[in-house]
């Protein structure tokens, strides 16, 4: 299939599209504004975890607390991208001004090898990494949470676990958007586990989801901590059941799995100063480049969405893409330039040669040359507690529903985040994403992420907790929703309403989300020489974000493109 459109339907497959509300939401932009709170507040994919995330608030738990709260309340209630299966990472600020990051990524397995997806003549096989046993990476999602709550948290798990256990086994109520993703994967879940397969049968908006198998699971946990994952029954579950369908995870990949701390990409943006995620994940590092690119162009001025403004953010974005997809790797295993790729002069002179008469092309443009030494579902919420500290994290199975594959006995699905790799130098992954040697598959290696969860800082004070999940897209949703704040005083909630754009070198295309763009607009973009995706358009990005307002309020932006909630108080 044509690499362009198989970025947009799995885009639209990944974050389940819900068309038709983005003009309305431009029609009302003036008066948004989202769910206003005094001292808390949790935004999640799913009222039901922003709800536990918030009650663990309330019981005096901490932001980390709310984490683990939270995280786990959407593996049950948002299986498409919740997950105990999965990985993510976590971008901190505590009331106090100490910053940090976490990186719970999955890892490729211990027998993984570099042409492990490529079949004799050395072509990509289909689907060998998007589904089935061997399109999972080790999950790092349990030592993720653990980890974090542990060394920050002020409650037990067991009592930060006990909602979550109790709506694995009462139930929650599916939703429209929910109950069409699950029809449509339904196929597929029938293909990879069988006819019996839990989530293999109708499931109608209304009714009502119970998982026993994975109360049991959390109930374990809850009792005997992280080892259990790692260690105890549900280890040797899992690999039992991803041994017999083909899977190559062992008891000893998942013995060995420890997700790291890592220093956050920080970096001012005028006067803000933005805190993000670091390698694997080229989230904080992209984002700073094309917010550097952009820094010295007057944005305001331009305009919201004129062409002038949408030109010189495709065209940054074309160039942080291009050294996204050269550079940047997992930094256990390949020697990463971050200053360099950050450096002001560097990214200064990689946007000499943009002009606003005519559009660059990705074919001219290439990495950029530095020196240095050798030696896509998803969902994101923002935590604000009581005390000041803000948690922003972006967690998945990279697809909808992971590989597909679901361990019946544990109530979960395994990620197939193994598609993140680069299977092949120049071959586009699922998100149309193409790769390079520093991206390339090796035992124990995590696999580069575009996962961006961002705190900005404004004035030595906290200002905005944002994420969202999308994919390769991710970076340039968490972008445009800073720029709507800073650049165009947009409230919380109006900026992720807000219509997005979004360009990532290859293919060179503009994506904007439909309906939403003017049709003089595009045609002044083409008469310039940017090529349009005026076909499978799918939107870009759901974010969930918190701003902290002039009077020490705090606003929520839930994305209306979901199911998102903001619950506070
Ligand atoms: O880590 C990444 O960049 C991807 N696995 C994220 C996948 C994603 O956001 C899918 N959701 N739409």
């Amino acid at each position: 299939m044509n690499p362009l459109f198989r970025t947009g339907i799995s885009l639209a497959l990944t974050l389940g599209i819900v068309g038709g509300f983005i003009a309305q939401t431009v029609a009302q932009s003036n008066k948004i504004q989202g769910l206003v709170s005094d001292k808390a507040m949790v935004v999640s994919a799913r009222e039901e975890a922003s709800q536990i995330g918030i009650e663990i608030i309330r019981q005096g738990g901490n932001a980390f607390d709310a984490m683990m709260a939270t995280e786990m309340a959407l593996a049950v209630s948002f299986p498409f991208a919740g997950n105990l299966g999965g990985g993510g990472f976590m971008v901190y600020r505590m009331a106090d001004g100490r910053i940090g990051s976490l990186d719970y990524r999955e890892k490729a397995p211990l027998a993984a090898s570099k042409d492990m997806y490529l079949d004799e003549e050395g072509n990509v096989i289909p689907r060998l990494s998007t589904q089935g046993a061997l399109a999972s990476g080790v999950p790092g999602t349990l030592a993720g949470i653990f980890e974090a709550q542990a060394k920050f948290g002020k409650l037990k798990p067991k009592q930060v676990l006990q909602p979550v256990i109790d709506l694995a086994r009462n139930g929650f109520v599916v939703t429209k958007n929910q109950a069409e993703r699950l029809r449509i994967n339904r196929q597929l879940f029938v293909q990879v586990n069988g006819p019996n397969t839990f989530f293999g049968k109708e499931i109608k908006a209304g009714e009502l989801i119970q998982n026993p198998a994975l109360a049991n699971t959390l109930e374990r946990i809850a009792k005997k901590g992280r080892n259990e994952f790692y260690k105890g029954e549900t280890a040797k579950v899992m690999v039992n059941h991803l041994q017999k369908i083909g899977g190559i995870i062992t008891m000893a990949d998942l013995a060995q799995y420890k997700a790291v701390w890592r220093d956050p990409i920080v970096f001012p943006y005028r006067n803000l100063k933005i805190i993000s995620m670091a390698p694997p994940s080229s989230g904080g590092v992209t984002l700073g480049q094309i917010l550097k690119m952009l820094e010295p162009y007057p944005l305001r001025q331009l305009g919201h969405h004129s062409p002038e403004y949408i030109q010189v953010l495709v065209e940054a974005e074309r160039r942080a893409y291009a050294d996204r997809n050269y550079y940047l790797g997992d930094p256990d295993f390949v020697q990463i330039p971050v200053n360099q790729l950050l450096d002001s002069a560097y990214l200064k002179s990689r946007m000499s040669d943009f002009s606003f008469e005519k559009a660059s092309k990705s074919a001219d443009i290439g990495k950029g040359d530095i020196q240095f030494s050798e030696s896509m579902e998803t969902t994101h919420y923002s935590i604000v507690d009581a005390e000041g500290n803000a948690v922003s994290v972006t967690t998945t199975l990279n697809g909808g529903y992971g590989s597909k594959v679901f361990v019946e006995e544990l109530g979960f699905f395994m990620n197939n985040e193994m598609d993140d790799f680069s299977a092949k130098p120049g071959i586009p992954n699922m998100f149309g994403l193409i790769g390079a040697e520093a991206n390339s598959i090796a035992p124990g290696k995590r696999m580069l992420s575009s996962m961006t969860p961002t705190i900005v800082e404004k004035e030595g004070k906290l200002a905005m907790v944002v994420g969202t999940p999308g994919g390769s897209t991710i970076i340039t949703a968490v972008l445009q929703t800073i720029l709507n704040v800073t650049e165009f005083d947009m409230g919380m909630q109006e900026a992720v309403n807000a219509p997005r754009f979004h360009h990532q070198w290859l293919p060179d295309l503009v994506n904007f989300e439909p309906k939403a763009f003017g049709a003089d607009l595009v045609a002044q973009l083409k008469s310039k020489g940017y090529l349009i995706n005026e076909g499978n358009s799918p939107i870009i990005g759901k974010v969930d974000a918190i701003r902290v307002l002039p009077n020490g309020k705090l606003e929520g932006g839930a994305d209306p493109r979901g199911d998102d909630k903001a619950i506070g108080f």
